[in-house]
């Protein structure tokens, strides 16, 4: 592994290459990423970066994302088979269908989804960021797209906003019932709860912290507590296990696994890096549309 991680640095260097890797990656990518993060993080990250190449350890989204932003970058998604379940729950026809049936009501789509969605909404979201997004809207009534959990948990923490949530999820937090919420407080009392908000809004309520994967990271960073259920996919609690060994992290289940984020490997990487493929290209009338709603995300919360 040490060679191959060394080719990779090597072949980085040569050609001006960053890589951007999600905190639910495989855990050997991060010997080779320049930066590791949540959906964020690795946007603007990718908007600031003075490299010709961004090699995107993360799912196609993401990559997508990182092109709409820095257009005159070449990104590169390394395994094109690394797509988002939520996001393909959503097509340009189904996202026009849900605009029509509310009218006249402002609309964020939170980051996991297509540019031809984006390119429909106002204002994009992470989940780091949804609350002061929804906020800076200023209005009574919001539609917010694909994920119904994470919309609904920015209902619930406003009191004056009625949230009209599309009904995508990700399967894998929303398999996460109040039953295994409750079971885990039961079996370690002192343990505290950190949930990613793409959980169901009932399990949402139910934690000491609800927020983005780095939110959970810096939760632990800046906690005195010892012990933590980890509700979020596998990647996280490998990275605090990593990081914090004098801690105890539990796993809320152990299928918490997002298949693609596991799809890419390390060989993948250098092959990414030596071919140049996969490389994301964008309609031109469709990146510019999709832009306006991430841009504007950035500027709220930069
Ligand atoms: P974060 O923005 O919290 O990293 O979440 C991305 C994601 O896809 C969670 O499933
Ligand atoms: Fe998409 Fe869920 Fe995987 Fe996140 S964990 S990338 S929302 S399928």
């Amino acid at each position: 592994m040490r060679k191959l991680i060394e080719e990779i640095n090597n072949l980085k260097k040569e050609k001006n290459a960053i890589i951007l890797a999600h905190s639910y990656q495989n855990i050997e990518i991060d010997e080779v990423a320049d930066f590791v993060g949540d959906s964020l993080y690795l946007s603007q990250q990718a908007k600031k970066t003075n490299a010709d190449i961004i090699i995107f350890a993360g799912v196609y989204f993401m990559a997508q994302t990182a092109k709409i932003i820095s257009p005159d970058k070449k990104v590169i998604l390394p395994n094109i088979n690394a797509g988002c379940l939520m996001a393909d729950m959503i097509n340009h026809k189904q996202m026009l269908d849900f605009k029509s049936k509310h009218p006249n009501i402002p609309i964020v789509c939170y980051i996991n989804s297509t540019a031809e969605v984006k390119a429909e909404c106002d204002i994009c979201c992470t989940s780091s960021n949804a609350l002061q997004i929804v906020k800076s809207l200023n209005s009574d009534k919001v539609l917010f797209l694909p994920d119904q959990n994470l919309g609904k948990w920015v209902e619930n923490q406003l009191n004056s906003v009625k949230i009209i949530t599309y009904n995508g999820n990700c399967p894998v937090h929303h398999n996460i019932n109040v039953s295994d919420i409750k079971d885990a407080r039961n079996k370690y009392p002192n343990a505290k709860i950190l949930i990613h908000p793409e959980c169901k809004p009932e399990v949402s309520k139910l934690g000491d912290y609800v927020g983005s994967t780095s939110g959970i990271i810096n939760y632990v960073k800046n906690s005195s507590d010892k012990q933590f259920i980890i509700v979020t996919e596998k990647g996280v609690y490998d990275r605090l296990k990593r990081d914090y060994p004098n801690k105890e992290f539990i796993l809320i289940k152990d299928n918490m696994l997002c298949e693609s984020m596991k799809l890419t490997t390390l060989e993948e990487i250098l092959n990414a890096l030596k071919n140049e493929t996969t490389e994301i290209i964008l309609d031109e009338k469709i990146r510019q549309a999709s832009s306006n709603c991430i841009e504007r995300m950035l500027k709220v919360s930069n």
